[in-house]
């Protein structure tokens, strides 16, 4: 049986995870700063701020997934932004630093980045294969990627998975775009092109999972095949909770005035596709935001 070490288990995606691969026979543990001990997960503690890890996580891991890192989903402030930026770094260099003083192999190694990697690029349609963008994310994402190469001297299977806007209803993006329309209060956001490259949690998981089992190497783009503007998605989720909508469109000085910089996250536009998934063969089960929604909200 394998052993998977996922660190930030304990968050939205990595609860979905640490569930899947449990019911595909994989044992799960989880290296966290304060998870308490959590029924089927071996819970290993760790403070990447302070440098510390109980190296007995690497001993027990055959496989890494590292997930970890502080929420962009609050205001940019400089404090904030040293946060997103540091907790991603001082992490990957510390478990790499472990891992090569350990002398430690494992059989793959799967990093999280996401697509804020490509910037607002309203004009292009992106794959693994394009470069940098420009911004905060983008800056925040290409240092975390540079990092995560360290951890190339542990395993012959280093992947990275630059993660779109997951979908769930647990928490992420969903809840918050749902609520609004449920009180008939929905409207896009800005003028509302931006594009909006998504996926569902349930598929996420699934390509983590794929990428183990396969020992896959190199970039993923994690995201759906079919990309959406944020105005067609906003009209979708109406139709689904059939709830008009009849709100003109957020301006966007307005959502910058209220949210500053972190606004990026709804305004940008990144139309970002899954080549490298494809290729490898994989199978999107929600292949559509219809598809998506549908499922998701299946139960109300
Ligand atoms: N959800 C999305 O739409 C999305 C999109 C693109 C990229 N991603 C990336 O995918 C990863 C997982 O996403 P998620 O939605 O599951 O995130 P999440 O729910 O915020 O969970 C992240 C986990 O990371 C750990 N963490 C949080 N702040 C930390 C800090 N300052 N230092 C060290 N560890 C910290 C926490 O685990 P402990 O408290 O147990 O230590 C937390 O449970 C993140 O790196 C995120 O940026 C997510």
């Amino acid at each position: 049986m394998t052993n998977v070490l996922i660190t930030g288990g304990s968050g939205l995606i990595g609860r979905r995870l640490t569930t899947m691969l449990q019911q595909q026979g994989y044992r799960v543990g989880w290296l966290s700063r304060q998870a308490a001990t959590t029924d089927g997960v071996r819970v290993f503690h760790w403070q990447p701020a302070a440098g510390q890890l109980d190296d007995a996580a690497l001993l027990w891991a055959d496989s890494l997934i590292h997930l970890a890192g502080e929420t962009v989903a609050q205001r940019w402030s400089k404090s904030a932004r040293q946060r997103i930026l540091h907790s991603r770094l001082q992490s990957t260099h510390l478990l790499a630093d472990r891992l090569a003083a350990s002398g430690k192999r494992l059989q793959s190694v799967i990093c999280a980045s996401a697509i804020g990697f490509y910037g607002h690029r309203p004009q292009e349609v992106l794959t693994e294969e394009n470069p940098p963008g420009q911004g905060f994310l983008a800056e925040v994402t290409t240092a975390w990627e540079a990092t995560t190469n360290k951890l190339a001297t542990a395993t012959d299977h280093l992947a990275k998975v630059r993660i779109g806007v997951v979908l769930a209803t647990a928490g992420g993006a969903l809840p918050r775009m749902m609520t609004p329309v449920k009180w008939g209060l929905g409207a896009s956001l800005g003028n509302g092109r931006q594009w909006m490259s998504w996926i569902t949690i349930d598929d996420l998981c699934r390509l983590f999972v794929f990428i183990l089992q396969k020992r896959l190497t190199g970039v993923y783009n994690g995201v759906a095949p079919t990309p959406v503007t944020n105005r067609d998605f906003t009209r979708m989720l109406a139709r689904t909770l059939h709830r008009p909508l009849w709100l003109p469109a957020v301006p966007a000085p307005v959502l910058r005035l209220l949210l500053g910089e972190m606004s990026a996250l709804l305004l940008d536009s990144a139309r970002v596709l899954p080549k490298a998934a494809l290729t490898a063969g994989f199978d999107f089960r929600y292949a559509t935001p219809q598809a998506a929604l549908e499922h998701l909200l299946a139960d109300g």
